[in-house]
C-alpha cells in the first residue's frame, strides 16, 4: 500500500489493557433512544455499525449511574439494573463481534435540565451548591451522604462495565454536568472539603469519583477523563486560564487514576493558550498532554465546517480538510481524536477517509440526530 498523509490516524494505540487498531474514537453523543433506561437491538446495531466502518475505539452516549435523579431524559439509558445491564451487553458483544473496541460513558447530569424535554426526575436535581449557573438556583445542594452515595454509584457502573466486558470506561466531567458543577466556581460555593477558591480544592470530588472507579476496574483497565473548559450553560467560561492552573486542575486527576483526558472543544484548532504559543498553538488536549504527560484525547468540528451549536441552531455542516488535524497528529499534540457528528450520520465516514473517498463524504444535517442508523 502506497503511503498517505492519513497513515497518521491508523497508527494502533496501546495504554494498559487497552489496543487499539487506530487513533479513531466515536465521540460520545447521547441520542436518546432508550425508553425505560434501557438500550435496545436498534442501539446494538447503531454501534454495531460503527465497529464494522473501522472505529478504533467507540465511546457509548451518556449512560447513567444508579442516583435517583442522574438523568434529565426519560430516554437516555441507565447504567445500572438488570434490563438496562443486559442491554449494554447485547451492545458490547455486537462491538466485539464486528471487531470494535468500546468504552461507556459514565455520566450524572447534575441540576442541567434537557431544553429539548419539560421531562424532570421524580427526586430533586443535585448539585454542589443547589445551583445550576452562577445565582440560578435549581434542585438541592449534596450532602456528605449524596456525595458518598454518589461516589459509589460511579464504581459500581464501573464494575459493572468491565464485568460486562467493555474494554475501557470514560467518566463524564465535562459540559456543566455533575463533576464540572464541582470544578466550576460559579457553581460551587461549598465551604467543605469538596469546595474552595482553588480548583485544587473543587477538583476533589472528582478525585473521589476516579479513585473510586480506578478501585473497582482494577490497576490495569485504562479510565478515561473527559473535560472541558466550556460549559452549556456558558460557553466563555474557563476552568484553566493559564498552564499552571490547567496543571493544578489536571495533575491531581491524573494521579487520582486517569489515564486518558478527553478534552472537548467546539473547534479542535482553537490554540488555548495563544497569548503564550500564537494562533496556531497547542488546543486544549495539547496543552493537557504537556502539563500532566498523559495520554490525550481531542475533538470538535473535525471533517465538518460548522460547529456543535450551529448544529443545534439547525444548520447543516459540509465536509472539511483534515490537514490541520493530520499536522497536528504528525506532532503527536495528543494521542487520539474523537469524531461526533460526521460519525454519527456516517457510520462509513473511517473507512471512506482511509480510502481516500472523500467525494462520497457526507453533508451533516440535523435531522440525522432524529433516527438512529
Ligand atoms: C447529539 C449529540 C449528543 C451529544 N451527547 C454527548 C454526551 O452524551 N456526552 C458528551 O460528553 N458529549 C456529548 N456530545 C458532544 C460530542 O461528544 C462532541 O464533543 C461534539 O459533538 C463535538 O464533536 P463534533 O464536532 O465532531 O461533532 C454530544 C454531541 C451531539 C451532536
Amino acid at each position: 500500500m502506497t503511503s498517505s498523509p492519513v497513515d497518521v490516524l491508523f497508527r494502533p494505540f496501546q495504554l494498559k489493557t487497552l489496543n487499539l487498531k487506530n487513533r479513531i474514537v466515536m465521540a460520545p453523543m447521547t441520542r436518546s433512544f432508550s425508553p425505560e433506561g434501557v438500550p435496545g437491538a436498534n442501539v446494538a446495531d447503531y454501534y454495531r455499525r460503527r465497529a464494522l466502518g473501522q472505529v478504533g475505539l467507540i465511546i457509548s452516549e451518556g449512560t447513567v449511574i444508579d442516583r435517583p435523579s442522574a438523568r434529565n431524559d426519560p430516554n437516555i439509558p441507565f447504567f445500572h439494573g438488570e434490563e438496562p445491564l443486559a442491554g449494554w451487553k447485547n451492545v458490547i458483544e455486537a462491538v466485539h463481534e464486528a471487531g470494535g473496541k468500546m468504552a461507556p460513558q459514565i455520566w450524572h447530569t447534575g441540576s442541567v435540565p434537557n431544553p429539548f424535554t419539560e421531562w424532570t426526575p421524580d427526586s430533586p436535581v443535585e448539585s454542589p451548591s443547589g445551583l445550576v449557573a452562577p445565582e440560578k438556583q435549581r434542585g438541592k445542594a449534596m450532602t456528605d451522604e449524596d456525595i458518598a452515595d454518589t461516589v459509589a454509584a460511579f464504581g459500581r457502573a464501573a464494575a459493572e462495565s468491565k464485568q460486562l466486558g467493555f474494554d475501557a470506561v470514560e467518566i463524564h466531567g465535562a459540559h456543566g454536568y455533575l463533576l464540572d458543577q464541582f470544578f466550576w466556581d460559579g457553581t460551587n460555593q461549598r465551604s467543605d472539603h469538596f469546595g474552595g477558591s482553588t480548583i485544587r480544592e473543587r477538583s476533589r470530588f472528582a478525585v473521589e469519583v476516579i479513585k473510586s472507579v480506578r478501585a473497582a476496574v482494577g490497576p490495569d483497565h485504562a479510565i478515561i477523563l473527559r473535560l472541558s473548559q466550556w460549559k452549556q450553560q456558558d460557553y466563555a467560561v474557563r476552568i484553566a486560564h493559564t498552564p499552571d492552573e490547567m496543571a493544578d486542575w489536571l495533575v491531581p486527576l491524573v494521579d487520582a487514576g486517569a489515564d486518558i483526558l478527553h478534552c472537548s472543544q467546539r473547534r479542535f484548532w482553537e490554540a488555548e493558550y495563544p497569548q503564550i504559543d500564537g494562533e496556531n498553538g497547542l488546543n486544549f488536549a495539547g496543552w493537557a498532554k504537556k502539563v500532566t504527560g498523559a495520554a490525550t484525547i481531542s475533538v470538535g468540528s473535525v471533517g465538518l465546517s460548522g460547529d456543535l451549536l450551529s448544529t443545534f441552531g439547525g444548520e447543516s455542516s459540509t465536509p472539511a480538510s483534515l490537514d490541520n488535524l493530520l499536522e497536528r497528529m504528525e506532532r503527536d499534540e495528543f494521542d487520539l481524536i474523537a469524531i461526533g457528528r460526521a460519525i454519527l450520520s456516517d457510520p462509513e465516514w473511517v473507512t471512506k477517509i482511509r480510502s481516500g473517498n472523500t467525494s462520497s463524504l457526507k453533508d451533516f444535517s440535523p435531522a440525522a440526530l432524529g433516527e438512529l442508523y
